[in-house]
């Protein structure tokens, strides 16, 4: 049987490279050669993107990227703090479920999942509410597949002077992020999607001056970005770090810079995506978005669910051909299907995705 390519977003298909990182050598996390280790990934995460390298850190958890997501809403809004929550799908709703259990006071600026995030809505709170300290939203909402229109919200968090969270799981690594220009605290984001590494390793890069300016005031022991950063600075963790899984990181990053970053990443899986959908385009298959073609990420496209081939029948018969792809969430479930090109996928491997759909898909 061919091997198993994964379409779902993350994790995703390793390269031979980084799965026999995974066999390297046992390592005590309190030696330090752990250190070292540690030290040269949070620099290479730093380096991704240029507008990070200097001003922000990488604070590493081992976990996956919710513990990334609820590290940095738990450490960095202050519960003296008022957030707004910007969201448009299931992960914009968990950061507010995440403040919602810290106890932290929030408001929700809520558009319906096929919509782009409410600027306007946004604008109006902004300028009248002087008291939100930080807003929050998701870069690439997974649940449709849309890139939201995040440089235009970060463009009011600059000129409202607010501090700003974004939970960049699903972007990190294969799409833009600025972060001076969007006024960003934190980025949250996990290895083992765009960046090709293994799952339980996830991180939060935040701007440096955070730490210094003022103390901790997160709600949990584990989750406390103040603590694992103190430590990391000289390589150190105060938990058990998953080793293996960050010599799988290292080698990941490693790959991903000697192949051109995250610029030739995104437009690699640009160049996938345009194959999938011109296929799928050839078969009657719509985007799920109305505005699909314009706002789907080059991540992750979804499409609606033809009449004539149930959604298990296209993800049964597409795994026996060895690809997994993704059922729609909660009010989409059986009616939308979601394709993730990230990973080690060869031509021949999108060669036989397309081939598959024609025959599965074909009326
Ligand atoms: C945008 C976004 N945020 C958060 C998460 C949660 O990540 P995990 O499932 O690794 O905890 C995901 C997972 O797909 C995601 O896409």
């Amino acid at each position: 049987m061919s091997r198993t390519r994964l379409l779902n977003p993350g994790p995703v298909t390793l390269t031979g490279r980084v799965r026999n990182a995974l066999t390297r050598e046992d390592l005590c996390h309190r030696e330090r050669e752990f250190a070292e280790l540690q030290l040269d990934v949070r620099g290479r995460i730093e380096r991704i993107y240029e507008g990070a390298a200097d001003g922000y850190v990488a604070v590493m958890l081992t976990g996956s990227g919710t513990s990334a997501v609820e590290a940095m809403v738990g450490s960095l809004v202050p519960k003296t703090g008022r957030a707004l929550v910007v969201a448009n799908g299931v992960y914009g709703d968990r950061m507010a479920q995440m403040l919602a259990a810290q106890g932290k006071t929030f408001d929700v600026i809520a558009s319906d999942w096929l919509a782009d995030i409410d600027l306007a809505a946004v604008e109006a709170r902004l300028a009248s509410d002087a008291t939100i300290t930080h807003v929050l939203s998701v870069h690439h909402e997974t649940t449709t597949g849309r890139l939201n229109s995040i440089a235009a919200l970060g463009a009011l968090c600059k000129k409202y002077d607010r501090a700003f969270l974004l939970d960049g799981v699903s972007s990190f690594g294969g799409e833009d992020i600025r972060f001076a220009e969007w006024n960003l605290e934190a980025v949250a984001a996990t290895a083992n999607k765009c960046v090709h590494g293994v799952p339980g390793i996830s991180f939060v890069v935040v701007k440096k001056s955070v730490f210094a300016a003022r103390a901790s005031g997160a709600t949990s022991v584990y989750l406390d970005l103040w603590r694992h950063w103190k430590e990391q600075q000289n390589g150190w963790s105060p938990f058990t770090q998953s080793v293996h899984v960050v010599y799988a990181l290292q080698e990941a990053l490693a790959e991903m810079e000697s192949l051109g970053g995250w610029r030739a990443r995104h437009a690699e899986y640009a160049r996938r995506a345009a194959l999938v959908r011109a296929t799928l385009k050839e078969l009657g298959v719509s985007y799920f978005l109305a505005d699909g073609e314009r706002a789907s990420s080059s991540i992750l496209t979804a499409f609606a669910v033809p009449a004539h081939v149930a959604y298990d029948t296209l993800h049964d018969r597409l795994k026996e051909r060895g690809f997994v792809i993704y059922a729609g969430q909660g009010p989409y479930l059986g009616r939308m299907f979601r394709i993730a090109v990230m990973g080690d996928l060869t031509e021949t491997d999108l060669a036989e995705l397309c081939a598959g759909l024609r025959e599965i898909l074909a009326h």
